[in-house]
């Protein structure tokens, strides 16, 4: 199963204790990947880098909250240490609280699904730049939603077929969160470009996590390939994009 395909080199993915995250870390050390699977619960963190270490991956505890810029500096610190750079950084931790429409949404639920989406995003980024410019070949993977779609919110269309022409959800927090990752992802792509750092948003599509009550259209680790493609690109791969994993495994673009 594990390939030497990239074998040496090292990621680190955010909430990877479970859901998404879980699968693109597991998907990522079957590739030969040392994995750093970051998880704000100890116990919980520990619990899975162990159940992948027990298939033979060389999988990592990084112990981070996302919200708390001290604890990214120490696992920034330790994986300096232990690894000494990353060459992929998946941000998957995220928060789907207060599912309201705009006008029921209280200002505190977006307050919290910013600081865990979008602020997270960027303290993990800057915190682990310093490690991705170890890198020849750095990639950062920024896991987003169809829901973040400015365009398919507008059209009221989903290309993914998750939801009904007419119907696409009117969720505040969780949309505005996702929009804005889509931002921060061209804003890091077109600065990191001329480094060949290449920076890209991948929506997982539609999988069954805790986060959605275990419903979905695709399985996870179809949800996670296409994270785990991005994660790996080769050098002449795109930068500044914005995709959705797909049942055929090829992925296909969103509008932004
Ligand atoms: N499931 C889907 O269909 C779907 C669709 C589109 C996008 N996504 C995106 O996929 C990503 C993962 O979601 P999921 O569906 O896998 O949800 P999930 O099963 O609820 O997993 C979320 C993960 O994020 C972690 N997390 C939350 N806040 C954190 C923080 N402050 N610091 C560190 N880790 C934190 C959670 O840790 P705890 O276990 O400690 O809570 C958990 O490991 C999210 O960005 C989500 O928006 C999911």
């Amino acid at each position: 199963m594990t390939s030497s395909t990239h074998s040496g080199r090292v990621a680190l993915v955010t909430g990877a204790n479970k859901g998404v995250g879980h699968a693109i870390a597991r998907q990522l050390a079957e590739l030969g990947m040392t994995v750093w699977l970051g998880a704000r619960d100890q116990q919980r963190g520990t619990q899975a880098t162990g159940e992948l270490r027990d298939l033979g991956l060389d999988v990592r505890f990084a112990h981070l909250d996302v919200t708390d810029e001290g604890s990214v500096a120490l696992a920034a610190k330790y994986i300096t240490q232990e690894s000494g750079r990353l060459d992929a950084l998946v941000n998957n931790a995220g928060v789907s609280r207060g599912w309201a429409a705009p006008s029921q949404t209280p200002l505190e639920d977006l307050e919290a699904t910013f600081a865990t989406n979008v602020f997270g995003y960027v303290t993990v980024t800057n915190t682990m730049l310093p490690l991705l410019r170890r890198s020849d070949a750095a990639r950062i993977v920024n896991i987003s939603s169809v829901i973040g779609s400015l365009t398919v919110a507008a059209e009221n269309h989903d290309p993914t077929g998750c939801f009904p022409d007419g119907q696409f959800p009117v969720i505040l927090s969780h949309s505005m969160s996702k929009a804005a990752v889509n931002s921060l992802t061209v804003m890091y792509a077109n600065e990191l470009r001329g480094e060949g750092i290449l920076v890209n948003a991948v929506s997982p599509n539609w999988v069954p996590t805790d986060a959605n009550g275990n419903t979905g259209i695709l399985t996870l680790d179809q949800g996670a390939h296409l994270p785990v493609r991005m994660a790996t690109l080769p050098d002449s791969g795109p930068t500044g994009t914005f995709t959705v994993a797909t049942a055929d495994g090829l992925g296909m673009a969103l509008p932004w």
